[in-house]
């Protein structure tokens, strides 16, 4: 079994103050930092690009998990590496040659991930589960944070859990992930478990610890 992982997003993070909020949240306990990136056409809301990854990349030398919903991701890998992401996680649904996506991702030496929306079967990643290091169940439509999650995804969780067997692959579940998800989801397979408004908006007296705390005892 893989190390349980705390990947706040800080999608739901103050962007007015990022560098700080990010500082904060890694001295707080967080294991890896996990950026979404959106590009108004893959998804239905726009975020950042690799001038943000960078300008963050000063701030701090945790690990960056980057979620690319970009489409297409390819013309946009290298930037991303060399922008500091550390983890570059493309969708499935992002286009025809996935296979060929991983292999760049891992070319330019970073850790591979691919994510599956919530309609998409876990068997489309079957003949690629030797050139991944990641993968992301999505447990929400992407775009947005703050959304219920589905339960439904529960069990590709379980497959993806069966798929991945004694591989050295984290099994990584976004969006509604919370107190009350995180028994289900983490007894379905899950050891990366990314929050955004379950820790950006539950600071207590400016920290993050507490929220954090919750996710790991439930
Ligand atoms: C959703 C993003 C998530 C999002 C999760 O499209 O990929 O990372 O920030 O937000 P919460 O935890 O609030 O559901
Ligand atoms: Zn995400």
């Amino acid at each position: 079994k893989r190390p349980l992982r705390i990947a706040p997003s800080i999608l739901s993070a103050d962007f007015s103050n990022l560098g700080e909020d990010v500082r904060k949240v890694v001295d707080d306990g967080a294991d890896w930092v996990h950026l979404d990136i959106m590009d108004g056409h893959f998804v239905p809301n726009i975020t950042f690009g690799p001038p943000v990854v960078k300008a963050l990349r000063r701030h701090t030398d945790a690990v960056f998990d980057c979620h690319l919903m970009i489409a297409p991701a390819d013309p946009y890998l290298e930037a991303f590496a060399k922008a500091g992401c550390d983890i570059i996680t493309v969708h499935e649904e992002a286009g025809p040659h996935l296979h060929r996506s991983l292999q760049t991702i891992r070319n330019l030496g970073k850790k591979a991930g691919v994510a599956l929306n919530p309609a998409t079967p876990v068997s489309m990643i079957e003949h690629v589960i030797d050139d991944l290091d990641l993968i992301l169940i999505m447990t929400v439509n992407p775009g947005f944070g703050g959304q219920k999650f589905i339960p439904a995804t529960l069990r590709k969780i379980e497959q993806a859990h069966a798929l991945i067997g004694d591989r050295p692959i984290d099994l990584e579940v976004d969006g509604g992930i919370a107190p009350d998800t995180v028994g289900a989801v983490t007894k379905a397979g899950a050891n990366a478990l990314v929050a955004g408004s379950a820790i950006f908006g539950k600071a207590e007296q400016g920290s993050y610890r507490a929220p954090m705390e919750a996710l790991r005892a439930a």
